[in-house]
């Protein structure tokens, strides 16, 4: 049985986002103590948020988090979190959050070959996701709406003290973080091949099949996700948990595996229940 130790105060990623999955972390953690080793590694090769990641190794739950994800926006933004922590805590701490610069942001977002660079993409996307309705970088509006009448304004989710305090964390334990920018099956099968997977859970949240399109980059197809499936199945890597949508699509993808009913609330403008689908290798089913 894994060993753990919890290291303090438990942190939450700093992104804000749609069908993010934080609340699994504790479900995680017990998944966790199923991989025979000291204290497990940790991958989401479609990480958005990384919510449940950045818990875990707060935690001290696992020892590294390996986090990728396909949009190069998101990656940016992990980036300048990363390897350019004290600009970005800077850059947070001087930013006006203000309807001016969301609109300056929104255009590099929108067509990241604005940015002046790669941290600026980064910084940008960072924004959007604090300043946006439920936190959608690419199609949803500011919160309190462009003339700022409603009872939310755009600073609603940017309290800059807790958002600083997250950042800092992550750059002071960036050691044990790898940060990547592949196609999530791409990613995963090179994983496969390397010694790492055997002690790693892999945490795979795609985008939801239904509404992926409207919430994030959706680079997944129907073929995609039945590949996917296949290469899970096909037991090149021992330990993983998929999370999605309930749908027949990916009930039948999965049919060999064991799934289980998964009931969320999120709060996507109205709260509102949504069943999901949690599947997991045979590793984890015993
Ligand atoms: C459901 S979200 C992940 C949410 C994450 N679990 C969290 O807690 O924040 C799916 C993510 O997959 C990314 N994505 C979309 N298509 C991808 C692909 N083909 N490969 C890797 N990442 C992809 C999107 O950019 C998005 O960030």
């Amino acid at each position: 049985m894994a060993k753990t130790k919890n290291l303090g105060k438990v942190f939450q990623s700093p992104f804000r986002y749609p069908g993010g999955k934080g609340f699994l972390s504790e479900y995680l953690e017990n998944e966790l103590l199923k991989i025979d080793v000291d204290i497990p590694d940790y991958a989401e090769p479609y990480a958005g948020g990384a919510g449940a990641a950045i818990k875990l190794l707060s935690a001290g739950k696992v020892r590294r988090i390996r986090i990728n994800d396909a949009d190069q926006r998101i990656f940016s933004a992990w980036s300048a979190i990363l390897n350019d922590n004290e600009r970005f805590i800077h850059s947070i701490d001087e930013v006006r959050v203000d309807i001016k610069n969301w609109n300056k942001y929104a255009e590099i977002v929108k067509n990241p070959a604005l940015a002046q660079d790669p941290f600026q993409l980064g910084f940008a996307t960072f924004f959007l996701n604090r300043t946006n309705r439920s936190g959608i970088i690419l199609k949803a509006g500011p919160i309190g709406g462009h003339k700022q009448a409603g009872d939310w304004k755009l600073d609603a989710r940017f309290n800059k003290d807790s958002l600083i305090k997250r950042i800092k964390w992550i750059g002071e334990k960036s050691d044990h973080i790898t940060l990547s920018n592949h196609d999530g099956l791409a990613y995963l099968k090179r994983a496969g091949k390397a010694a790492y997977s055997r002690k790693t859970l892999f945490f795979v949240d795609p985008p939801y099949v239904k509404a992926g399109g409207r919430l994030y980059l959706n680079l997944m197809t129907e073929r995609k996700h039945k590949q996917l499936g296949e290469y899970l199945e096909g037991g090149h890597i021992p330990h993983w948990v998929v999370t999605y949508d309930h749908c027949p699509l990916i009930e039948d993808i999965y049919s060999r595996s064991h799934q289980s009913d998964l009931t969320v609330v999120y709060s996507l403008q109205k709260k509102r229940n949504q069943r999901e689908l949690l599947i997991k290798s045979p590793s984890l089913a015993a």
